[in-house]
């Protein structure tokens, strides 16, 4: 296997020895963008992370959900159940960042009142005026030097990330605030003030079938054809050509004729192709949401 899967298999960010864990407690993923691709009533597999993309699919699809970290798949199945969830490995790191937020004058009663606008043009307006100070953009900046993400992630789930990531991340939130409006963007309020979105489960959660698997290997075992959609969440970021191969192959022969695809990236590489649609995403975050049928892969 190549090294970032092992590295999502081990259950852990970082390069140390030590028991898996939950990495994410909520998704960073805009689930309208999987809603919009995909027909209702067909048969979708999905990443399973923390079950947000499952639950948002199961009221209209039939879901399978697979993970190669089955403490990352146990966290997802009780919030199938109902509970609500804690704060993952991802969650602790960004409140970590956030504690530091009025040194740069992102009081939370400055945040609280961006994140309650819902005019675009005001939100630039006072993102430009509150927000995007000189001390945010230098600690942004140390926050993404490669040299600082080092300590924290391992380095194989780095190196293909943009260069100057301080800049491209800033580039990608001003993306967002200048099109989605704050106030019903779940995804702005978890990422500027960390607060998880409740996302109680849909009855049809029970439904979710889980599976703990290396995806490329679980699809390989599944019948020809018999998937209409596939979300693949951000899994190639770091890995080799190699396992890319076999994961599109696994799709495509597991893909029933007109399948879709979505498949998220933090990297670049991908910004400028049409089937990009990062910009829709309101977790903001993305480099590329590439949403191609499964021939096309
Ligand atoms: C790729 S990570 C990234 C987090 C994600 N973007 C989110 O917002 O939740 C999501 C999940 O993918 C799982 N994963 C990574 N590679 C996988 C693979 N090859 N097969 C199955 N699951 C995988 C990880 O264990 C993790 O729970």
């Amino acid at each position: 296997m190549t090294a970032a899967v092992t590295l999502w298999e081990r259950g852990r960010l970082d390069a140390r020895v030590g028991p898996r864990q939950v990495l994410f407690g909520r998704m960073y993923e805009d689930a309208s963008i999987e809603l919009d691709a995909f027909q209702p009533g067909s048969r979708i597999f999905c990443i399973a992370s923390a079950g947000c993309t499952a639950m948002k699919l199961a009221p209209h699809h039939e879901v399978v959900a697979v993970d190669i970290n089955p403490v990352q798949l146990a966290y997802a199945e009780r919030r199938f159940d109902g509970d609500l969830g804690f704060r993952g490995k991802a969650e602790r790191v960004m409140d970590f960042a956030r504690f530091f937020g009025p040194l740069a004058g992102w009081w939370p009663s400055r945040v609280r009142a961006f994140l309650h606008l819902d005019d675009p043009a005001e939100q630039m307006e006072y993102w430009q005026r509150h927000l995007n100070t000189w001390r945010f953009r230098t600690a942004l900046d140390g926050l993404f030097s490669l040299i600082a993400l080092r300590s924290v992630y391992a380095p194989r789930l780095l190196d293909f990330l943009p260069k100057r990531l301080g800049v491209v991340m800033r580039g990608r939130m001003e993306r967002c605030f200048e099109r989605h409006p704050n106030r019903s963007n779940p995804y702005a309020r978890s990422l500027l003030l960390g607060e998880l979105a409740p996302d109680p489960p849909p009855p049809e959660a029970k439904d979710i079938r889980l599976v703990h698997a290396d995806a490329a290997e679980f699809l390989e075992q599944e019948a020809p054809g018999s998937f209409d959609g596939f979300t693949l969440s951000n899994i190639l970021d770091g890995v080799d050509d190699a396992y890319e191969q076999r994961l599109f192959a696994a799709v495509k022969r597991a893909a029933a004729p007109g399948a879709a695809t979505v498949l998220r990236s933090f990297g670049d590489t991908n910004a400028s192709s049409p089937a990009n649609r990062a910009a829709d995403d309101r977790a903001m975050l993305w480099g590329s949401v590439l949403v191609r049928p499964a021939a096309e892969l």
